[in-house]
């Protein structure tokens, strides 16, 4: 660290942690929102505000920006990491949990490290195999691996100091989320929920990966040694919901407010998704607020101990995590200055709370929605009975589906402004429960839904529409007017995680392959660079040698490109995943190679022969076991090969080679012979035979 801080960091570290040496400690992480030439910790601030106050780059010059370097990542999937900048080098982590680091100014590589995650691990995530980023305490830097270790590494280097696995890998753990540290206490959670796992998140002692306390979000089969605060937990919880887990998993956003000492997690959904398998209640149609599912929890980080909690969708049932973002600000609300977190979590509400005591303060839908009504001055929401499918039993297009208003993708706060910037989008789902449902231990996504329920017809101009309906957009929200400023539509969802700086500016990638600049308060586009692919990870700033720079991880992937993404429907040109590091700077005039022709092999199935009775076989296995990467009804994405594409089509031995033996798991397509027998699978292939018949009949080439 070369800001003022060091030395006094320095000597607390010392003091504070023993044989921890120099490098970043308590101080710098307490002061990082002065420090403008570095950015250490995932969200730049304990608060997460990602916010600099660096102006070099503003309204009046930003159009000069150019890139001053970029760098090839060799995995061509999803990359969702931000950055960190210490002393003029920048460390990044990309997919399959991979580490690199480079000379912050010119790009020169320093050393890279790779995990060796087997690629069997793949299919226990839900959502790609990302990877959002380190933490950095000391000298070193820390972070999860997709199978469940927790891995500190030397930051000059990139040697191991240690290694934990910090989850029971017989199960569907992952870890995609960063790290946080605090006072040398290094905090991970894990992801799962649709996989049968009961979330947790836990402290490991930065010197040597020890496990210092774990807290678990719900409640296991209830015993007299429970803590209390698990103890409540159960009496909203009925049936057996310790066998499937249960969920609420911590698999992405914390927050820290020193002064009141509270450590803030955000908790995602149940296992499985359908309450009535979950938590059935007396007549089996689904009971109870099923404490601690989609709630904000606050923590002390010392031990770990409960202080409060907020739950935001109570009974939740259409996967509405609330481990989205959590922010913290002061600001004036009714006269009064308030302490609050804010969070915009998938179920379309964004909430204001008081974060010394979780009390409620406001919410009000930053997108449209329809399983609310409104939330009560209590802050408990008045249900739409139509949306809770599971006691109806009739299946309704829900706003938002399973992607959520607004998913992983961080905010971003402007103080002079007092705006949040949300990377919202709205995807509403179709919530078909499913009849008969039992949980497989094995494969696939147990989630209680038919997932196959709201596939497409094969009509293009209906798909055409139906993807019509499906956008992005850029919101700059008062948090206190509780309404939107600005607003900037995209034309699809899934865009960037959002920087505010000092300059008036905001930055954000977006799905449509641009890299922008927006002025702050009006929204104004001021700058835009062809990024070439998607760009999903959020921006960070910072500076060398009084040059201000703007790095951003470009690479299309992650939940909504392997599963939802519309593919060759749209008018647009798919969107390719070219997975690379961007720098900017001022003055700077660097080029991107040419952009690769997208190679799509052609639309040749041999063909539908086989019986209504085995395609429906096929369809149904295949929504449940194969949709979640290879996209619903086979409208395959650019990330994961597109089924209806494949030459396996042809050859029922090689399909079933890939499928039942497993010839491909270690690229990430695993056998799935212990769930679906060889008849099953051949249903599934005849199934996809069938789906790309049908989308060449209608014209897709
Ligand atoms: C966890 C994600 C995941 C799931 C779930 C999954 N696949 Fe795959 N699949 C992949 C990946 C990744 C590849 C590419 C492997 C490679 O590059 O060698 C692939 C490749 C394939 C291929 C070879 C395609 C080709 O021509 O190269 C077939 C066939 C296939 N999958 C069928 C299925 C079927 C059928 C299911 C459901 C039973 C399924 N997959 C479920 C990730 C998945």
């Amino acid at each position: 660290m070369k800001n003022v801080g060091w030395l006094v960091a320095a000597s607390l570290a010392l003091a504070s942690c023993g044989e921890m040496g120099s490098g970043i400690g308590s101080d710098d992480l307490l002061n990082a929102g002065d420090d403008t030439s570095n950015w250490i910790t995932h969200g730049r601030t304990y608060s997460e505000q990602r916010y600099s106050p660096l102006d070099l780059i503003n309204e009046d010059n930003v159009s000069e920006l150019g890139l001053a370097w970029y760098a090839d990542m060799d995995t061509a999937r999803g990359q969702e990491a931000t950055p960190l900048v210490i002393d003029g080098k920048l460390y990044l982590t990309t997919a399959w949990s991979k580490v690199k680091a480079f000379d912050a100014a010119t790009g020169a590589p320093l050393w890279e490290f790779d995990p060796e995650v087997p690629g069997e691990t793949a299919v226990k995530a839900c959502c790609d195999v990302v990877n959002r980023g380190l933490a950095a305490w000391g000298d070193k830097l820390y972070f999860g691996t997709l199978d469940g270790r927790l891995i500190a590494l030397d930051r000059e280097t990139g040697k191991v100091a240690w290694e934990k696995v910090t989850v029971d890998q017989s199960q569907s753990y992952t870890i995609t989320g960063a790290p946080r540290i605090i006072d040398g206490k290094v905090l991970i959670g894990n992801g799962g929920a649709e996989f049968g796992v009961r979330g947790y998140i836990a402290a490991y002692d930065a010197k040597n990966g020890e496990e210092l306390w774990r807290f678990y979000t719900v409640p296991d089969e209830p015993s007299e040694d429970d803590p209390e605060y698990l103890k409540a937990a159960a009496e909203t919880w009925s049936g057996e919901w310790w066998e499937m887990g249960g969920g609420g998993t911590v698999w992405d956003s914390m927050a820290y407010d020193p002064d009141l000492n509270l450590l803030y997690i955000g908790v995602g959904n149940g296992s499985p998704w359908n309450r009535a398998y979950r938590s059935p209640g007396e007549d089996g149609t689904g009971d109870g607020d099923n404490l601690y599912l989609s709630s904000i929890v606050a923590i002390r980080p010392d031990t770990g101990e409960y202080v409060w909690h907020y739950q935001t969708t109570p009974g939740e049932t259409w996967d509405y995590t609330a481990t989205q973002h959590i922010m913290l600000a002061d600001m004036e609300i009714d006269g009064a200055e308030r302490q609050v977190l804010m969070q915009a979590p998938k179920n379309g509400f964004f909430y204001v709370l008081d974060r010394a005591t979780g009390e409620f303060i406001s919410a009000e839908p930053y997108i449209p929605q329809s399983w609310a009504l409104g939330i009560d001055e209590n802050g408990r929401p008045i249900e739409n009975p139509e949306a809770r499918t599971e006691k109806t039993g009739q299946p309704a297009m829900v706003m938002p589906g399973p992607l959520g208003g607004h998913n992983w993708h961080p905010m971003a706060y402007n103080p002079d402004e007092n705006l949040v910037y949300i990377p919202a989008f709205e995807a509403a789902a179709i919530y078909a429960p499913e009849e008969g449902w039992k949980p497989d231990p094995n494969r696939g996504f147990n989630v209680g839904y038919n997932l196959g329920a709201g596939d497409l017809p094969p009509d293009l101009e209906i798909r055409k529409q139906v993807y019509g309906t499906v956008r992005g957009k850029l919101l700059a929200w008062d948090p206190v007017a509780q309404e939107a400023r600005w607003e900037i539509e995209h034309p699809g969802p899934w865009n960037g995680g959002l920087l505010a700086t000092g300059g008036g500016l905001v930055f954000q990638g977006n799905s449509s392959s641009e890299f922008n600049a927006y002025n702050a308060s009006s929204g104004e586009k001021l700058w835009s660079f062809p990024a070439q692919t998607g760009v999903v990870a959020p921006p960070v700033t910072y500076s060398i040698n009084g040059e201000q720079y703007v790095a951003v991880l470009a690479g299309w992937g992650g939940a909504y490109a392997i599963t939802a993404d519309g593919g060759l429907v749209k008018d647009a040109k798919p969107v390719q995943n070219i997975s690379r590091l961007l720098v900017f700077k001022l003055g700077a005039d660097g080029e991107l190679p040419p952009i690769p022709e997208l190679a799509a092999l052609p639309l040749d199935p041999p063909p539908s022969r086989a019986s209504a009775d085995t395609i429906a076989l096929g369809a149904q296995k295949y929504a449940r076991y194969c949709a979640v990467c290879h996209a619903p009804a086979a409208v395959g994405s650019t990330v994961l090969p597109d089924l209806r594409r494949s030459g396996t089509l042809q050859n029922r031995d090689s399909w079933q080679a890939v499928v039942h033996d497993g010839i491909l798991s270690a690229n990430g397509m695993v056998s799935f012979e212990g769930s679906l027998s060889r008849e099953e699978i051949d249903a599934i292939r005849e199934y996809v035979i069938k789906r790309a018949n049908e989308d060449r009949d209608a014209g897709i080439s």
